[in-house]
């Protein structure tokens, strides 16, 4: 026990000692009290193109630009390459291109050329081009020429040191546009990642490309599929589903630069591509399919958030007859994911590779509608939910503000908070009504370190959570934002994002440690716990999970100190004698995670001693832990 000694003088003319007895911090556990159930989709994701989150991120294209001239210049990342004497001139040709949605092309004119002295062009990828050895890479272009039959050798060589990691020839190029298709093979080659992709011809002609492509292996082996490194860390979050496309991403700043999915279909020919709001345009390569076959290959359902007649430059569309068609591209949009074969948008994801129906709950009705200054989106939303409802009744929909005319069924709320603040919302929907709409934290996160976040934001970020755990009867989803940063000069528009990467490597910050110990120790129901005498900045969530006879004490102790807590567990007379627990902590909040040094805080592992139902446990200064222990 703790005593202190406060000693009070009174006018200097008596002076009185008093002893205070300063009870021991506790936690004291109901085990056999839950209080509700949790929410077992309540830890997801949420995603949007930010940050080269898909291009120079997840999707792993390592071609950049590959619809040419979607750079901010024309040709940003295509050079010229003239080997010897040869020569060459590159230009974005506006004349040609190789569909109606792609009319312009890579223009590469060569009057001087031979075998020993190729020329051509290079790209030189997102911030570089990682080569792996014994790796196949699947690559193809359009193209078309004035010299047929002209041979484009396509090479994988190293920015500094010259080696050619892989070489291929491609034959047939005529004067029409068509697809060619080709493979790269490293052999025992250093892991590099400054590499470009170069193709080059062996004597004087003119070639125009576009959709020049290159893929290493992927995730679950899918064509034009996702990296796998940043996969796996994805399924270690054990995510319940992917609210997609956005964010700011669905809305775009004008209405024109919306996530208009029916130009995300298809080829990639039929893709036009389209700006983003984040300041780059995106390749539209992860468009609505791949977006849903993200979600199969994790097993988790898609939280389709659908374009609602608003975007970011104060455009909106007011409901009514001008708000149907945006209406109907969302009940077709919806059929696409989740329609039979025998309706017209179900055969046309049929048509592009998938026939089997995706699991589909939830659909969110725009994004952070109160922006919108026009008042609309009361009408608006009632316009989309009452045609939903109509046709998908089953179908769980989502306001992004409160709406009068109709009831949602969710609410989506989001909170952006620095590290005090989270601390101090811990608690935030304790005492929320429970009338009304379910609540979905559609994007949250403690916002410090840059570009991904340090500890001290992994601790808010574990206070917060504590509160959403405890509240899951009401919390039904939740999903940090944003979820990727590629972290080189230039890559980041929005700070503090949960994993980091570059071409070759990523790496989970201290907040996504969090969100993994989290996600993978959730029960199924909330038992009562009461903390008692610890010091501000003490946070606990406890769940049990009773079929498998599991507790899990979640604890976050985001003081300077450590803290020695009597735990007592009521009702927990059969508990085991060891349990596991799970630490992420550092010696100071600003420690974090980095490119360069990626581990540096990561949970740690080791069985603790349990005595028996009142049991002490010390747990370190600025610390999250969980025990994992069978009663
Ligand atoms: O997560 C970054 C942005 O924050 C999202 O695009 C938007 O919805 C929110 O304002």
């Amino acid at each position: 026990m703790n005593k202190r000694t406060v000693v009070t003088a009174f006018a200097g003319v008596l002076a009185l000692s008093v002893t205070v007895v300063a009870q021991a911090p506790s936690l004291t556990i109901e085990v056999n009290h839950p209080t509700t159930k949790v929410s077992p989709m309540l830890y997801g994701l949420m995603t949007e193109e930010i940050n080269y989150s898909y291009d120079g991120g997840l999707y792993a294209e390592l071609v950049r630009d590959r619809a040419i001239g979607h750079g901010f210049g024309a040709l940003f990342h295509w050079t010229m390459v003239a080997r010897g004497n040869s020569q060459v001139n590159i230009s974005a040709d506006e004349s040609t291109g190789p569909s109606a949605a792609l009319t312009r092309s890579l223009k590469v004119s060569v009057p001087a050329a031979t075998e020993a002295a190729p020329a051509g062009v290079e790209n030189d990828g997102y911030w570089g081009i990682a080569v792996r050895p014994r790796t196949v890479y699947s690559g193809s272009f359009w193209a078309k020429t004035d010299s047929d039959g002209i041979p484009v050798t396509v090479s994988l060589e190293n920015d500094q040191t010259g080696i050619v990691a892989a070489k291929t020839t491609v034959t047939g190029l005529t004067g029409e546009w068509k697809e060619y298709t080709y493979t790269l093979r490293t052999g025992e080659v250093p892991v590099t990642i400054n590499n470009h992709l170069i193709l080059t011809v062996p004597r004087p002609a003119t070639v125009w490309f576009n959709l020049i492509s290159l893929f290493p292996p992927t995730y679950h082996d899918r064509a034009h599929g996702n990296r796998i490194d940043i996969m796996e860390k994805l399924a270690a979050m054990h995510p319940q589903f992917l609210r997609l496309p956005g964010g700011n991403y669905l809305e775009g700043d004008h209405i024109t630069e919306r996530f208009d999915w029916k130009k995300t279909i298809g080829p990639w020919v039929d893709r036009p591509t389209h700006p983003s709001p984040w300041r780059y345009r995106s390749s539209d390569g992860m468009g609505l399919l791949e977006f849903l076959e993200w979600c199969e290959d994790l097993k988790i359902q898609p939280v389709l958030a659908v374009y609602a007649g608003y975007s970011l430059a104060q455009e909106h569309v007011d409901p009514g007859p001008a708000l149907e068609p945006y209406v109907q591209d969302a009940l077709d949009e919806i059929e696409y994911v989740i329609g039979s074969a025998d309706t017209k948008w179900g055969a046309e994801r049929v048509k592009d590779g998938h026939a089997a129906p995706f699991p589909l709950h939830y659909v969110e009705i725009g994004n952070e509608d109160w922006f919108d200054r026009s008042g609309s989106y009361d009408g608006r939303f009632a316009q989309f939910f009452k045609a939903i409802k109509q046709r998908y009744p089953d179908l769980q929909l989502i306001a992004t503000t409160p709406v009068k005319s109709v009831t949602a069924d969710v609410l989506d709320e989001h909170f952006y908070m620095p590290a005090a603040e989270s601390f101090a919302q811990a608690h935030h929907y304790d005492n929320h009504p429970r009338e009304g709409p379910k609540i979905f934290v559609g994007e949250w996160a403690t916002r410090e370190g840059d570009p991904t976040p340090n500890l001290e934001a992994a601790l808010g970020d574990a206070a917060w959570m504590t509160g959403l755990e405890r509240n899951s009867d009401l919390v039904i989803m939740a999903s940090y934002a944003p979820l990727f940063v590629n972290v080189n000069p230039g890559g980041m528009q929005w700070a503090t994002d949960l994993i980091g990467y570059d071409a070759l490597s990523s790496y989970g910050s201290p907040s996504y440690w969090a969100q993994v110990m989290f996600a993978s120790n959730l029960g199924t129901e909330v038992v009562q716990a009461t903390l008692a005498n610890t010091a501000t900045r003490v946070y606990t969530s406890v769940t049990r999970d009773d079929a498998h006879h599991k507790l899990f004490i979640k604890l976050v102790n985001a003081t300077s100190e450590t803290l020695p807590l009597a735990i007592g567990l009521q009702g927990g007379d059969k508990v085991a004698h060891s349990a596991k627990l799970t630490t992420l902590s550092a010696k100071t909040p600003n420690a974090t995670n980095s490119i360069t040094n990626p581990r540096a805080v990561v949970p740690a592992e080791q069985q603790i001693a349990i005595s028996g139902p009142n049991f002490n446990q010390r747990f370190a200064p600025y610390s999250i832990n969980v025990i994992e222990l069978t009663y």
